[in-house]
């Protein structure tokens, strides 16, 4: 169904989320929505699915015409949205989600009639979601619980999807799958909203883009028209240039891994990570990456193996003692791990580095001054170091976490997807700041999936699949060609067969 809006505005105090915003969706075309972190995307996205109402302005769905939607009244008009982290039910089964909601799902998926049930095996076809129906959707990858809510979507025979960053925590080849099942809703009619930061996929699979920027549309074009340079002016104002790893003397190792080994899970990890270096590492979800992190960090142990840091022997067994060896870890999923919502941001900022001992004022005053840096280095917005996160548009929160641990002064840091969810501007800033601590002789891991990201600043690239390393490649050598390939590894051959479970 054909969507619009007129002069969408909407105020938190004297923020300006929205301000006057008209934009469209059509059947059968897919609209990209772009813009720096804060641009107010998510806001537009709420006040679709009705879950904040403007302040003014209107909307149109079909031939409905209103001031504002409640999250009801958008599903009855044909509305799904599918927000950056699934709001699955965790525990229930993939058939008992995708009925939820419906009059039989509070007796679960068992009393469905048989044609509930096919009609539901149907649109998990559709989105190419092949796991037996009983599976829990907390059990499902990140990628098999998006398939999941657009399975949900088209259950409902949604007439407009509205994703807010479906692909931001995916790898390539889930992200594959995700744009397999966007182009197949595009082909069966339904009017797509695609909010993310990673432009080229916009501009690939999008029909139009829009660019907002400071609750405005700044650009609206067909992306047949449109580059990667043109959406980032629109964006920020600029473009920016490629960075290039400045070739250096490396200090002594910080950490080294032997054979650090868990029963399943890691399996032989060798590597050295050296003073000022940065070490990154690709491999697909679900390769270790993320695990190898949080047993550096003192979240997971291991049964084989050692680490040392520094030439002593290193093993911690809470990430509070891993702090005090001084390593920092940047976690993946940031809301849920690493942010006080809150307490202010500048509060965030500092937390490890203040001492708690110091009276009142002066910490007061020691947190205003580094937050300020902070906020400045890496464009947090809003530029005040009283916001609390939860007032914060999704990429600035992820800047807090990043600026804390950066400015704690770790000897080794570790950061998992810095870029995830964070503009081209911000992503830019960051890998400045993680280079700047490199240079000031910090140990860094950087976690990525973005294979651009380490080309930018990597040092050289570990590889993983399946807990181990799986294969090395020097800075010169860094590109999707040799990167992916060894990620992949024979991973398709052996994804499961279909199940009608
Ligand atoms: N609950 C809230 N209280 C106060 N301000 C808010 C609230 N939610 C959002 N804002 C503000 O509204 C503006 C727009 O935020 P929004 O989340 O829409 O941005 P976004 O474009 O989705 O950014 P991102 O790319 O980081 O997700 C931001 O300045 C943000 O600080
Ligand atoms: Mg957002």
């Amino acid at each position: 169904m054909s969507l619009s809006t007129r002069s969408l505005r909407k105020s938190y105090g004297a923020s300006r989320a929205l301000n006057g915003v008209s934009i469209s969706a059509v059947p059968g075309r897919v609209h990209g929505l772009v813009g720096a972190n804060g641009a107010g995307k998510s806001t537009l996205v709420k006040v679709l699915s009705g879950a904040i109402r403007p302040d003014s302005g209107s909307l149109t769905i079909g031939d409905w015409t209103g001031s504002a939607l409640t999250p009801r009244m958008a599903q009855h008009l044909g509305i799904a949205t599918i927000y950056q982290d699934p709001g699955l039910a965790p525990t229930l089964g993939i058939a008992e989600n995708i009925l939820l909601g419906r009059e039989h799902a509070r007796f679960g998926a068992l009393l469905a009639t048989g044609s509930q049930m096919s009609d539901v095996k149907d649109c998990l076809d559709h989105v190419g979601l092949k796991k037996p129906l009983k599976t829990p959707a907390g059990a499902l990858s990140p990628a098999d619980q998006q398939l999941l809510e657009i399975a949900k979507a088209v259950y409902r025979r949604a007439g407009t999807v509205i994703m807010d960053e479906p692909t931001a925590a995916l790898g390539d080849a889930d992200r594959q799958r995700i744009f397999e099942v966007v182009q197949r809703m595009r082909s069966a009619g339904v009017a797509i909203i695609y909010v993310s930061h990673h432009l080229q996929e916009v501009l690939d699979l999008c029909d139009d883009v829009t660019v907002m920027r400071g609750g405005e549309v700044v650009l609206h074009e067909l992306t047949t028209d449109t580059v990667v340079d043109d959406l980032v002016t629109a964006m920020i104002g600029h473009t920016i240039p490629p960075r290039k790893v400045e070739a250096r003397a490396l200090g002594d190792v910080a950490l080294s891994c032997r054979g650090v080994t868990q029963a399943a899970g890691l399996q032989d990890i060798t590597f050295d990570v050296r003073e000022g270096e940065v070490l990154g590492i690709s491999g697909l979800v679900g390769s270790g990456r993320s695990r190898l992190a949080r047993v550096i960090f003192g979240i997971e142990s291991f049964e084989a193996g050692t680490m040392t840091l520094y030439g002593r022997p290193y093993r911690p067994r809470s990430p509070r003692q891993a702090v005090k060896s001084r390593v920092g870890l940047v976690p993946e999923d940031r809301k849920r791990d690493a942010l006080l919502m809150f307490l202010s941001a500048g509060k965030n900022i500092t937390l490890p580095k203040v001492p708690v001992r110091h009276l009142g004022w002066i910490r007061l005053r020691s947190e205003t001054r580094i937050a300020k840096k902070w906020i400045n280095q890496l464009g947090i917005h809003p530029p005040n170091p009283r916001t609390r996160p939860i007032a914060m548009s999704g990429g600035n929160q992820q800047k807090v976490v990043i600026a804390r641990w950066i400015q704690a002064g770790s000897r080794l840091l570790i950061l998992d997807e810095p870029g995830q969810g964070v503009d081209v501007g911000a992503r830019d800033q960051i890998l400045a700041a993680i280079r700047a601590a490199a240079r000031a002789g910090t140990a860094v891991i950087l976690i990525s999936q973005e294979v651009e990201e380490l080309q930018q600043i990597a040092d050289r690239v570990l590889v993983m699949r399946r807990g181990r390393i799986v294969g090395e490649i020097g800075q010169d050598e860094i590109s999707e060609e040799t990167v992916i390939p060894l990620a992949m590894g024979s991973m398709q051959q052996t994804s499961e067969k279909g199940s009608r479970g």
